[in-house]
C-alpha cells in the first residue's frame, strides 16, 4: 500500500514514519524546504525518542520518502494523510487555512479513487469541507472522480509517539464510505492485531472525539490544580489527596498531578477551539472556560511563589533564578504553551535575570528568549544553578529527580527551591537545610 502524509511535524512525520516502519511505502510531504532537506539528508528537526532511528531504518529500507513537490507527493499515494497544523485563529476557533489549502492542492492534482484523511485535529464539520474543496476542485478540471473523506484523529503523546502510535489505545476512524473505510482496516491491521481497537464511527462524531478527550484530561488536570491551592491554604497535602482519589476506579490515577499549568501544542488550542465550536452552536460549555481560566493562573503560580519569598528580602530585581525545564513536558523539546514561558517572561519583567536549563529545548530558549543579558541558556543543571539565589522547576525530566540537595544547599544563596512539578520528598530536602515550596502542599521553610 501507498500512502501520502502532507505536513511533517510532530504528528505527520510519527505517523509516517511509522507507517514505513510496518512496511508501508510514505511519501512525507511538507512546504518548508528545510524541514525536507535535513529530513532527507539523514537528519531530524525534533526530538522525539526512538524516531531518529526509525526514520534511518524507513529511508534505508526505501520505504520512506520525503518532498516538497505535491505532484510527486499525490502521485504517490492512493491515500494522502493532511497532518498540517491548526493553529488557533484570532478567536481562538482552529484556523483552518492549512488543512483546506492542502484538500485544495490534493483536489488540483488526483487521478485515481483516493481517500483523503483528516489527521490533523479539526472542528466538527471540516471533513463536509474537505470534501467540498476537493469536489470543487474536481469540478474545475472537469473530472468526476470517486474519492472519499475520513477522519482519523490522532491520539499520540509527544515524548512516548511512537509507541502510542504502534500500539494505539484506539484507532478512530470516521467514514461512511465502505470501500475507504474497509482500505483504513487493511491499513492499520498490523497496529491492531492484539484486540480489535478500531472504532468505525461518523466523521461529526470522530472530530469530536478528540476534543473531548483533550478536554477531558485538561479539565483534570485544572480541577486538580484549583484543588492543591485550596489544599495549600486549609494545611492539607494535595499528594495524599491524590493518591486517595486516584485509587477510586471510576476516578483512577492518570492526569491527577497537580502542577504549575499544562502547556503543548494540544491541550490549550484544543480546548480553546471547543469553546468556540459551543458558542457558535449555543451550547454553554462553562466547565471548559474555568478550565482555561484556572490553566492561565496555574502558569503564574512559581512566579507568585517566588514573589512572596522575594517580597520580604526587597524583591526579585536584581536575583538570578535558576529554571530546570523550558519544554511543556519531558521528553519533548516541545516549547508552544509551555509553563516556563509564562515563569522566565515575568521574571524578565520583574528585574531578574534567568539561568535555564533543559535537556532538549535549550535551542528553542535561545530563539524564545534572546537577550542574552537577562537570559542564559545553561549547558546543564549544574551550570544552571552556579550563581543562582534559588532553584524554579518546570519541567519534570528524569535527570533532575536526584539532584544533591547538599550541593544545591550550598550553591543556591537563598537556599530555596520552587518546585511547580512536586518531584521530591520533603524531608530530604529540608535534611539539606533547603526552604522548599511545592505546589498544593504549604509553605515550607527551612529553619
Ligand atoms: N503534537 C501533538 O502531540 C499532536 C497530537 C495529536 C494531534 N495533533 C494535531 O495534529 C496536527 C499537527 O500537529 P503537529 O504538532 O504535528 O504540528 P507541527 O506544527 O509540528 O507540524 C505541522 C507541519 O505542517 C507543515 N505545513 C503547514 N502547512 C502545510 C501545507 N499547506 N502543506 C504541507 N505542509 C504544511 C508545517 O510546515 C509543519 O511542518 C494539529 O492539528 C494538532 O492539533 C498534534
Amino acid at each position: 500500500m501507498k500512502v501520502t502524509v502532507v505536513g511533517t511535524g510532530y504528528v505527520g512525520l510519527v505517523a509516517g514514519t511509522c507507517f514505513s516502519h510496518i512496511g508501508i511505502d510514505v511519501m512525507c510531504l511538507d512546504v518548508d524546504a528545510r524541514k525536507i532537506d535535513l529530513l532527507s539528508s539523514g537528519g531530524i528537526p525534533i526530538f522525539e525518542p526512538g524516531l531518529d532511528a526509525l526514520v534511518r531504518d524507513g529511508r534505508e529500507a526505501g520505504k520512506l520518502h520525503f518532498t516538497t513537490s505535491y505532484d510527486e507527493a499525490v502521485e504517490h499515494g492512493e491515500i494522502v494523510f493532511i497532518a498540517v497544523g491548526t493553529p488557533p485563529g484570532e478567536d481562538g476557533s482552529a484556523d483552518l487555512q492549512y488543512v483546506l489549502g492542502v484538500a485544495g492542492e490534493v483536489g488540483r492534482r488526483i487521478t485515481r479513487p483516493t481517500i483523503i484523511v483528516n489527521k490533523s485535529t479539526v472542528p466538527v464539520g471540516t471533513a463536509e469541507k474537505v470534501r467540498q474543496v476537493v469536489s470543487d476542485a474536481l469540478k474545475e478540471r472537469n473530472l468526476s472522480m470517486e474519492f472519499a473523506v475520513v477522519s482519523n484523529p490522532e491520539f499520540l503523546r509527544e515524548g512516548v509517539a511512537i509507541r502510542d502510535f504502534m500500539e494505539p489505545d484506539r484507532i478512530v476512524v470516521g467514514g461512511d464510505v465502505d470501500w475507504a473505510v474497509e482500505k483504513m482496516r487493511r491499513l492499520y491491521a498490523p497496529l491492531n492485531h492484539d484486540r480489535d481497537n478500531i472504532m468505525v464511527m461518523d466523521t461529526k462524531s470522530a472530530e469530536l472525539t478528540k476534543y473531548a478527550a483533550n478536554a477531558m484530561l485538561a479539565t483534570r488536570i485544572s480541577f486538580m490544580n484549583e484543588l492543591a491551592g485550596l489544599s495549600a491554604r486549609l494545611g492539607a497535602d494535595i499528594e495524599a489527596v491524590r493518591r486517595g482519589i486516584g485509587s477510586d476506579p471510576r476516578i483512577g490515577p492518570h492526569f491527577l498531578y497537580p502542577g504549575c499549568g499544562y502547556g503543548g501544542s494540544c491541550f490549550p488550542k484544543d480546548v480553546q477551539a471547543l469553546i468556540q465550536m459551543a458558542g457558535q452552536n449555543n451550547v454553554d460549555l462553562g466547565i471548559l472556560e474555568a478550565t482555561e481560566r484556572a490553566n492561565e493562573r496555574q502558569k503564574r503560580v512559581l512566579f507568585e511563589m517566588l514573589s512572596s519569598f522575594y517580597k520580604a528580602k526587597g524583591g526579585l530585581s536584581g536575583r538570578t533564578i535558576a529554571v530546570w525545564g523550558i519544554a511543556f513536558k519531558p521528553n519533548t523539546d516541545d516549547v508552544r504553551e509551555a509553563p516556563s514561558r509564562v515563569l522566565i517572561g515575568e521574571l524578565i519583567q520583574a528585574g531578574a535575570k534567568v539561568r535555564v536549563y533543559d535537556p532538549e529545548a535549550g535551542g528553542q530558549g535561545e530563539l524564545l528568549f534572546p537577550d542574552r543579558s537577562s537570559v542564559v541558556i545553561a549547558r546543564s543543571a549544574e551550570d544552571a544553578i552556579e550563581g543562582a539565589d534559588a532553584l524554579a522547576i518546570v519541567t519534570e525530566w528524569a535527570e533532575f529527580r536526584n539532584p544533591s540537595f547538599a550541593g544545591l544547599a550550598r550553591t543556591l544563596r537563598d537556599r530555596a527551591i520552587f518546585d511547580g512539578r512536586n518531584m521530591y520528598r520533603l524531608e530530604e530536602v529540608e535534611a539539606a537545610g533547603l526552604s522548599y515550596f511545592q505546589i498544593g502542599r504549604g509553605p515550607r521553610i527551612a529553619a
